[in-house]
């Protein structure tokens, strides 16, 4: 295992996720973790993150002075390599200019860390400070024009520092490097793959499971498929697998889910149609986070009834994955103040948002892997792809792509528009082009004319956007042609809707979806 102390920066998932890539598994841990935690922890090498901060700031989080005394391994990435030299007796000073951007980095001792990795390639730098004089033992591995000391070392020490950023695609060179670290330096073997991880998980399942039974909310999304597969491998009918239709799920899924499960997979799930239910606790509700929270409700509520109803079970299965795990909470602090700084823009709930006081112990087979991770997962145990490439869809669903308040009416209409949209996307062959393609219903009306008459009638918004991750996106270029096939089809074909209109607004300050 290989070890993050997190200094807050917004890449340090991003490291355990290239660490992993090499096949060797890597936990993101707070920068408090003691010299004395991690020798417990046993890792057979350390990477220390960048971070927001100087290391002059009143607040700079800092780490245990002991951990370069431990004798592993230890890479400090930009604010990481900082605090390094810093702590070891080197000099750190604000730059004349701070290096942003692509930079050609220049290789003075092509050993160990920079083993193969090409003279002048491009790194990709973000930082104000600079280390201006190394600490004693240290020899410089590579500089850049604007950066003197751009990588540097303790070899006997296995002390390394890095001023750019590896783990970023842009970093051509950074994998070569990366893997040095994880493979010559730290001599990790490459034992962390998804065929050792199902065998490890299912291991677990049975071990802490026993002869009990299981509880398990099915969504149809890949987390919690592949969470139900996994589990049914594991412990076969001592799995029951719930799925509560709220009706909030666009045109044909709960069928084709269902379908899918009994008839292909041969997993038994109890279907719950509380769409009634749901329709009526939204009655009169306009406020988007006055929706989630009555639907976030409804459901635990109808979820309690339906277990009590299906008898006793000790566990619940849940969905959980590593970025829920991480704990970032301490270090969203404001260096310059030492304030928390937590902003909320929308209240999520989700299947795996279950309140913890219900009366279930909890598995959480799959709280160790990032999505990527569950995504070859659920394909080594035999999830087609239609669930394991599916475009992400909000828990409260179609009810947050309705504005204003959801009626039965209002539900069909916009299931009719939503399904055109899916159509002409596959149909072409472009769903992967997109991160997510929907349609969203405004709750007003505007007048047109059909065939001579007057209408008056809704707008349908199209949402098309492409994005990495879903906390930054921008809207899609789709061909006019393809605008123009929904368009059409949807002012032609679904009664209630005379308008169509593309949403052109990035994220931020736009939001993928619009409640
Ligand atoms: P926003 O609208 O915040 O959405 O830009 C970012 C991503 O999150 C999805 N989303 C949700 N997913 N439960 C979910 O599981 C929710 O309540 C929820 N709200 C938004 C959204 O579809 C997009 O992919």
């Amino acid at each position: 295992i290989i070890l993050i102390l997190d200094f807050g920066s917004q890449y340090s998932e991003l490291i355990a996720r290239r660490i992993r890539e090499t096949q060797v598994y890597s936990e993101v841990l707070s920068y408090r973790t003691t010299a004395e935690q991690l020798r417990e922890l046993d890792p057979k090498g350390i990477i220390l993150s960048g971070g927001p901060s100087s290391v002059y700031d009143n607040y700079a989080p800092h780490c245990d002075p002991e951990i370069w005394n431990l004798g592993i391994p230890i890479l400090g990435v930009c604010y990481g390599m900082q605090l390094m030299v810093n702590q070891l007796g080197g000099e750190v000073l604000k730059a004349d200019r701070g290096e942003y951007g692509k930079s050609s980095l220049y290789i003075d001792d092509p050993t160990d860390l920079l083993t193969n990795v090409e003279d002048g390639t491009t790194m990709w730098m973000s930082h104000g400070d600079s280390v201006t004089k190394m600490p004693p033992g240290f020899e410089l591995l590579a500089h850049t024009e604007n950066t003197p000391c751009a990588a540097i070392a303790d070899h006997t020490k296995k002390l390394y520092g890095v001023q750019f950023h590896p783990e970023v695609v842009h970093s051509l060179g950074g994998l070569a490097l990366i893997r040095n670290f994880v493979y010559h330096i730290c001599e990790c073997e490459p034992t962390w793959t998804t065929a050792a991880f199902v065998e490890e998980a299912i291991r677990e399942i049975r071990a802490k499971v026993g002869e009990k039974r299981v509880l398990l909310a099915l969504s149809g999304g890949v987390d919690s498929s592949t969470l139900a597969f996994l589990m049914y491998k594991a412990i076969g009918e001592q799995l029951t697998c719930v799925f509560i239709d709220q009706g909030f799920m666009r045109k044909l899924e709960p069928e084709r889910l269902l379908k899918l499960f009994k008839e292909q997979f041969h997993i038994p799930v109890e279907y719950v149609n509380a769409r009634d239910r749901f329709l009526n606790a939204l009655e009169g509700v306009t406020d988007p986070e006055e929706k989630r929270r009555r639907i976030g409700h409804e459901f635990i509520r109808e979820f309690e009834e339906t277990s009590r109803r299906l008898g006793h079970f000790d566990y619940l299965a849940q969905g959980t994955l590593y970025p829920d795990v991480i704990e970032s909470a301490d270090t969203n602090v404001d260096p310059q103040t030492g304030e928390r700084v937590a902003v909320k823009i929308k209240s999520h709930h989700n299947v795996g948002g279950l309140p913890k006081d219900l009366r279930f112990k909890l598995v959480e087979p799959l709280r160790k892997l990032f999505k990527d991770e569950v995504r070859k997962v659920g394909r080594s145990i035999g999830l087609p792809e239609e669930i394991v490439q599916r475009h992400p869809f909000p828990g409260p669903g179609l009810a947050i792509r309705i504005l204003g308040e959801v009626t039965a009416e209002r539900l069909n209409i916009l299931r009719d528009a939503d399904l055109i949209v899916r159509q002409e996307i596959n149909q072409r062959g472009l769903y992967h082009d997109y991160w997510q393609t929907f349609a969203v219903l405004l709750p007003i009306k505007s007048v047109g004319v059909m065939g001579d008459q007057r209408t008056y009638a809704y707008p349908i918004v199209l949402r098309i956007v492409t994005s990495e991750d879903g906390m930054t996106a921008d809207w899609a270029r789709v061909p006019y042609d393809v605008l123009e096939a929904i368009s059409n089809r949807i002012v032609n074909e679904v009664k209630g809707v005379n308008r169509v209109v593309y949403d052109i607004t990035s994220k931020p300050p736009g939001t993928i979806e619009w409640e």
